[in-house]
């Protein structure tokens, strides 16, 4: 990881396009150009961005062309079930991710985060620092957030976990990505998809006050290089009052 600035590409595992827009988030809008409204049509938008996540943002230009029924199967690809028995030190494994079961064959010492971008492409879950030091990689297991970043594919079989692919329904946002929508509760967006999962799991936790002071403790694990931590912290308030106090 570069010091002080984006992760860099190797870390991040990042795709031609999202280094693209990272790079143009970095530099600046620079000069003012004639803009045709056709191409507006294929660039994602700040919803849709909130759907996946900052590295799914691949997917998420598709918001622009794709309705949302076509959106919701792009969102809900295919299981991946591998039919050939485990190779030499690999375990089959089942995992319901997103609502959606998968049966693979998984290396021993296979990462779950590392699983869920590549074997899965559900690249919403972000890897920063891989060492479970950032909480990029955050996501929920049987309704526990966890840093998959330091968790064994193989720990989770037969568990239930959900990523920020799976938070909208319907074509809705969830009341947590709604208010971080709303509330610009991020900037470059690498951190975002962990600090919703997080957040997601903090208001769903009674052992968790509900006062300003609590929910940035609760939430110390996620960290923002971009320092959007007051409108996160709005955001999270404003989905609890949004929830009847609950999520
Ligand atoms: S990638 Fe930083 S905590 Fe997992
Ligand atoms: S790291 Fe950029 S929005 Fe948090």
């Amino acid at each position: 990881m570069s010091r002080g600035g984006f992760p860099d590409r190797a870390a991040a595992n990042m795709s031609d396009l999202e280094v693209t827009v990272m790079k143009d988030q970095k530099t600046g809008p620079g000069p003012v150009v004639e803009v045709d409204p056709s191409a507006l049509a294929v660039m994602p938008t700040r919803r849709s961005f909130l759907k996946f996540g900052a590295s799914g943002i691949a997917a998420s230009a598709l918001s622009g062309l794709l309705p949302d029924s076509a959106l919701a199967a792009v969102q809900q690809a295919a299981p991946v079930v591998d039919s050939s028995a485990p190779g030499v030190g690999e375990q089959r494994i089942r995992l319901t991710v997103n609502g959606q079961v998968h049966t693979l064959n998984v290396p021993a010492n296979a990462i779950l985060l590392d699983v869920l971008r590549d074997r899965l492409q559900l690249t919403g879950t972000k890897k920063g620092c891989d060492y479970g030091q950032c909480g990029a990689c955050t996501l929920l297991v049987n309704d526990v957030a966890i840093n998959s970043c330091l968790s064994l594919a193989v720990q989770h079989d037969g568990d239930s976990i959900t990523t920020i692919e799976g938070l909208a329904q319907g074509g809705t946002l969830h009341p947590v990505q709604e208010a971080f929508w709303e509330h610009d509760a991020y900037q470059c967006g690498y951190c975002t998809s962990g600090q919703i999962m997080s957040a997601v799991a903090i208001l769903k936790d009674p052992n968790i006050p509900s006062d300003d002071a609590s929910v940035r403790e609760a939430m110390s694990g996620n960290i923002c290089r971009c320092g959007a931590y007051k409108n996160i912290l709005s955001a999270v308030q404003s989905a609890r009052s949004k929830m009847g106090g609950t999520v």
